[in-house]
């Protein structure tokens, strides 16, 4: 009997099915997102009876560390059997250097690795192993960009890398390589041998310049995590964050240090975003931020210089400009600190992103500082909300917070007077404000 062939149309976006093409997607909007989908009606005449397992009986996957502590916070213990982990990042930011030390580490202990490669060859890996000075063990290298070929050679690899999903290409349906078609039945094939070897399988993903992992969004539905590193290219430092995870929470993040001797993890991740300067400039205030479960000191750097245009400037690095322009219209309705014949300029220091709500006391205090030159304390950290009506609400896990804080030398802590049982932290004196107002009148005594 001839085979039943029935062509539809995929969204790769949002995953909806249409029976004919169109430039935008009937369900979603987005454009140039359908691909043709066959559907084999072959019906498989033999299968295994099902069997339902017992939840008591069923046994957890085995993990195993990836050989960086950063790398194992951020997958929630390290990797896990028959799991597919898709690293995503732009071009250059380490994706390959992160794998291939992971793959160094695993083959120096002596489980089977195979590294798949479709962007480079063997002697550019080879080289970048040796500046790494990764050791190969049971490491081996394949460059070949066809994914089932490739998994062929793969039966007894505990761990494989594939570098990258939108290099290799599936024979099974056609396009070039990196086409949303292709980008899927590639993620699939990983998927199904992932499973089936019981091996985990890590994908490397491009990302587009709107910063999403380019090719379809249903690859993201369908691998079990998605990791996004990222950095500034002017910095050496970089960021490893959970986007999705079953096998672990998505609040932890990873950060490392990319030297010629490839990413090591940051030990004292605090001294990277405080520069420790016993300033007396005004404008710079301290917040403790939360990164995942890890409290970070955050140093706040506003400038306020006045302009004769009627429409001042404001720009803000690491902090988004409406939480800047939001505090500024704060603190002139409620505190009486008018902003509108200066440009202000924020910065948050070392190329942190912050996206801790707790970040609105540093930064309306620094921006107060910078606005009347005023300096803060050196000693001073600060953590807290700050609501419209101008009342400071406390943060999630301020103890952690200040604890981090004392350990770098803060002796005072300027918190919401909301915050429940503050007594146990030693070492720091708190100080607890009920509005924005109060907290201007402690600061700029
Ligand atoms: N000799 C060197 N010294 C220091 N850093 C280097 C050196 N060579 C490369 N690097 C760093 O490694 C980065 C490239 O790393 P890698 O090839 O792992 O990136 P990638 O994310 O895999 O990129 P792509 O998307 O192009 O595959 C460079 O951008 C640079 O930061
Ligand atoms: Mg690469
Ligand atoms: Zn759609």
């Amino acid at each position: 009997m001839a085979k039943a062939s029935l062509v539809r149309y995929r969204c790769g976006e949002c995953g909806s099915v249409s029976l004919s093409w169109s430039g935008k997607c009937p369900s979603c909007g987005s454009w140039g997102t359908l691909y043709e989908e066959r559907e084999e009606k072959e019906k498989k005449t033999s299968f295994k009876p099902l069997a339902p397992a017992a939840l008591d009986e069923v046994t957890f996957p085995e993990r195993f560390p990836s050989g960086l502590s950063e790398l194992d916070r951020v997958l929630g213990g390290g990797w896990v059997a028959g799991s597919v982990v898709l690293i995503g990042g732009e071009p250059g930011i380490g994706k390959s250097t992160l794998l291939l030390q992971v793959c160094s580490f695993l083959g120096e202990k002596g489980t089977d690795v195979l590294y798949i490669s479709g962007e480079e060859s063997a002697a550019q890996v080879a080289l970048r192993a040796k500046r790494l000075e990764a050791r190969g063990g049971n490491l081996r290298l394949l460059c070949h960009d066809d994914i089932d070929e490739a998994l062929s050679v793969a039966a007894d690899a505990r761990f494989v890398v594939v570098d990258s999903v939108q290099a290799l290409r599936s024979a099974d349906v056609g396009g070039w390589p990196g086409t949303i078609s292709q980008v899927r039945a590639v993620t699939q094939r990983c998927i199904d041998f992932a499973k089936e070897k019981n091996v985990p399988v890590v994908l490397v993903g491009h990302i587009t310049k709107e910063g999403q992992i380019a090719g379809p969004k249903l690859m993201e539905h369908m691998v079990d995590v998605v990791l996004l590193f990222s950095g500034e290219r002017t910095s050496s430092y970089r960021v490893l964050r959970g986007v999705k995870n079953r096998y672990g929470s998505t609040d932890e993040v990873g950060l490392f240090e990319m030297s010629e001797r490839g990413l090591s993890p940051v030990v004292d991740p605090s001294s990277l975003y405080w520069s420790g300067v016993e300033s007396s400039v005004s404008g710079v205030a301290m917040g403790v931020v939360l990164e995942g479960s890890r409290p970070l000191v955050a140093e706040i750097q506003c400038l306020a210089c006045p302009t004769p245009f009627p429409y001042p400037k404001r720009t803000a690095r690491g902090i988004e400009t409406s939480r800047v322009q939001l505090l500024l219209a704060v603190l002139e309705r409620r505190c009486g600190c008018f902003s509108r014949t200066h440009d202000v300029y924020v910065n948050v220091v070392g190329g942190l992103q912050v996206r801790d709500p707790a970040v609105d006391l540093p930064l309306a205090l620094a921006l107060v500082s910078a606005l009347k030159d005023v300096p803060l304390r050196p000693d001073l950290c600060m953590v807290g909300e700050v609501g419209l009506a101008g009342e400071v609400r406390p943060a999630p896990r301020t103890h952690l917070r200040i604890r981090e804080a004392s350990r770098l030398g803060f002796c005072r802590a300027l918190v919401s007077s909301a915050e429940r049982d503050m007594s146990r932290v030693e070492g720091v004196e708190i100080i607890a404000v009920k509005s924005l107002r109060e907290a201007m009148g402690v600061v700029m005594r």
